[in-house]
């Protein structure tokens, strides 16, 4: 048993994203959701609105949490002193940057393990992408986020 390293942008955390960690939560001794500050992608919630909304999710889980970082995942591995980085795998087309991904990380520091968890069906096409356009537009997502990630999303838009 050891502490899992969940890393993401999570602009905004989804139930797709909730089902990872809560599965992973039994799966691990600790699971530490790492949400990377990513100005290159320009997120639509600042980094403090998503660290908060995702403990908010995951508020029910003991040894789920979460903290902000930027700079290098293998650097936060390293400083957590944690080896495993788990991600989510929707469909197959997620699979070949997670591959990538994953071997890169490896390159930089041999000794992790990226490990996989896949998708229920129900949460295999959400994405923050689709959830923020239908939220910016004034659309329901109440069936994809937690509501306090559909309030925040009402208020930060206006809708
Ligand atoms: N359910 C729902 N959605 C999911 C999901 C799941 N289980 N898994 C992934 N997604 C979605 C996300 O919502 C996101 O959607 P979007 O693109 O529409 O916003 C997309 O899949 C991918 O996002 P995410 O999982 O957040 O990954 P990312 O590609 O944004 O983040 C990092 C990748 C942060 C892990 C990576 O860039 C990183 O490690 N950065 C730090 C710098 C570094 O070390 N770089 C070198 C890496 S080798």
């Amino acid at each position: 048993m050891q502490a899992a390293i969940y890393p993401g942008t999570f602009d905004p955390i989804t139930n797709g994203h909730y089902e990872m960690i809560s599965r992973a939560s039994r799966l691990f001794e600790r699971v530490v959701v790492a949400i990377a500050g990513r100005p290159e992608k320009s997120p639509n919630l600042s980094l403090a609105a998503r660290i908060e909304l995702t403990r908010e999710v995951t508020a029910g889980l003991d040894n789920v949490e979460v903290i902000g970082f930027s700079g290098l995942l293998t650097e936060l591995m390293e400083k957590q002193q944690a080896h495993i980085i788990l991600r989510g795998l929707r469909t197959a087309s997620d699979f070949e940057y997670e591959l990538q991904l994953a071997n890169m990380n490896r390159a930089q520091m041999p000794e992790l393990e990226t490990v996989f968890l896949t998708s229920e069906a129900q949460h295999s096409y959400i994405s923050s992408t689709l959830v923020r356009e239908i939220a910016k537009l004034g659309g329901d997502v109440s069936k994809h986020v937690h509501p306090a990630v559909a309030q925040a999303l009402r208020s930060h838009y206006n809708t």
